[in-house]
């Protein structure tokens, strides 16, 4: 479809407020003119000349306007000379080609859906932008750790790049080009007149102190295996098949024990067991406790150590986990109170116990009922159930923020593959939320149900 246009242009031998009264005095006038259909009057003050662009229903209607008194009288006019008329025709709508272009370049879908508000798009790859960098940074994160770059810069900083080489027996180069990107990142301070680096301001507990709550670092050699497994993950999604915990990159196995052991090593003996009924004076007087699923064993060996007249057993179905957890009782001296066993969450054990724990671990257990009931039938008189669980909302829609998406990331990859194993049971995933542990617990037989503490990243719940 085509618009008919008249176009004109004169140049302009009055001021420019002048022909802003001009204009404003003789639009009200066309509103008369046969055929008009929409104007734009045009000025380019640094040149001189004006004009303007009339669309008209039909070619006639435009010849006619040409021909007619408006123009005969601008070709007069005191305010302008040399008056240049013409009528092109000119495509009504925007052609294909350039809507395409404006769509790609606001990020629209292709063939004409909705393009969306070019600002909604930019906030959206930023954020996406904001992942893809936290993703690199992870793997800078990592080296930081591994290389003893932040144990440094906490130990001796602030430090220039040729310092932090020396404290961390690295090459200068590498560390300048690292010391940049944690300072664009925002982990690092820089002072330009010394050129040193410091950690940024509250950065010590949760990149260079091992034993603080917020130590977070081991967490991305959890990435990492994620990382190195996604191509197995991809065939798991299509195929449906699980993956079992020991089958994974043995990063996983280190980072976990880490990741987890810095929380329970702050909550479990302090917060969490006296948060449940009666626990902590019978490990006192001397309980037998079993921790089912204890992977490398730091939450039993806590125990140990905190309750000596009591005897712990972990359980755990990856031998080399098992393996670790016995290295780690034996460096912490509580082999004469603790022993490890691999085992499954349904086949442990042939004794009693007044406590049995559930450690990150329940919701990985693709027979998690079945799991509850042996635990059923493994407690003694007045024993209870501890399960600590990561933080989650009642519904899964209410699962937001950088805390869900990493822990359902972790589901995705690692907790649900895990419970897939076991074909024809539940795969709970680590965000199930309250509700649908107690419906599992109870299904097996555990009917009394209690949250007995909650910490932003935990859930611990009770349950005999
Ligand atoms: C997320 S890790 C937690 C390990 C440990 N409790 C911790 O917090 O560091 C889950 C553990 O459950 C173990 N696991 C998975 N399925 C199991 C099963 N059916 N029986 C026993 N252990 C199992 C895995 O081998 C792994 O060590």
């Amino acid at each position: 479809m085509t618009r008919v246009c008249v176009q004109i242009e004169f140049a302009l031998r009055c001021s420019v407020q002048r022909y802003h009264a001009i204009a404003r005095e003789s639009a009200s006038r066309m509103a008369e003119v046969p055929g008009l259909q929409s104007k734009w009057w045009w000025l380019d003050e640094q040149a001189g000349r004006a004009g303007g662009v009339y669309s008209f229903e039909s070619r006639e209607a435009a010849e006619g306007y040409l021909a007619g008194p408006v123009i005969s009288a601008l070709r007069d006019a005191w305010f302008c000379e040399r008056v240049e008329s013409r009528i092109t025709e000119i495509l009504a709508e925007p052609t294909r080609r350039t809507e395409a272009a404006l769509g790609a370049a606001r990020g629209a879908a292709p063939d004409g859906e909705r393009v969306p508000d070019a600002s909604a798009t930019e906030r959206f790859a930023q954020r996406v932008l904001g992942d893809l960098s936290a993703s690199m940074t992870g793997v800078m994160v990592r080296l930081g750790h591994e290389l003893g770059l932040y144990r440094a810069l906490g130990e001796h900083g602030p430090l220039t790049s040729g310092e932090l080489a020396v404290h961390a027996s690295v090459r200068e180069r590498y560390a300048r080009e690292w010391l940049h990107q944690q300072r664009a990142a925002g982990y690092l301070d820089y002072d330009r007149e010394s050129a040193r680096f410091r950690l940024a301001e509250g950065a010590f507990a949760v990149v260079a102190a091992t034993d603080s709550p917020l130590f977070l670092l081991p967490a991305f050699d959890i990435v990492a295996s994620m990382w190195a497994d996604e191509p197995r993950l991809e065939r798991a999604f299509a195929s449906g098949e699980g993956i079992g915990w020991g089958e994974h990159d043995p990063r996983l196995f280190g980072g976990c024990a880490r990741f987890f052991g810095a929380a329970y090593a702050a909550y479990l003996v302090r917060d969490w067991l006296p948060a449940l009924d009666g626990v902590t004076s019978k490990l006192a007087q001397g309980a037998r406790v079993a921790d089912v699923g204890c992977g490398h064993g730091v939450s039993t060996v806590l125990m140990a150590r905190a309750f000596p007249a009591s005897r712990f057993v972990g359980f755990d179905s990856h031998g080399a986990s098992v393996d670790a957890a016995r290295r780690r009782a034996e460096e912490s001296q509580v082999s004469d109170r603790v022993r490890f066993e691999q085992a499954t969450a349904t086949d442990y054990g042939d004794e009693r116990y007044d406590l049995i724990c559930f450690m990150d671990s329940f919701h990985d257990l693709g027979n998690a009922v079945d799991a509850a009931r042996h635990a059923v039938s493994r407690l003694a008189e007045g024993g209870s159930v501890m399960l600590v669980e990561p933080l989650a909302a009642a519904r899964p829609e209410e699962n937001q923020g950088p805390l869900a998406a990493m822990n359902y990331a972790a589901s995705t990859a690692l907790c649900t593959p895990n419970a897939l194993c076991h074909h024809g049971g539940i795969a709970l995933g680590a965000q199930a939320g309250p509700e649908a542990l107690r419906q599992a617990l109870a299904d097996g037989g555990l009917r009394h149900f209690r949250i007995a503490a909650q910490t932003p990243f935990h859930l611990v719940i009770e349950a005999r």
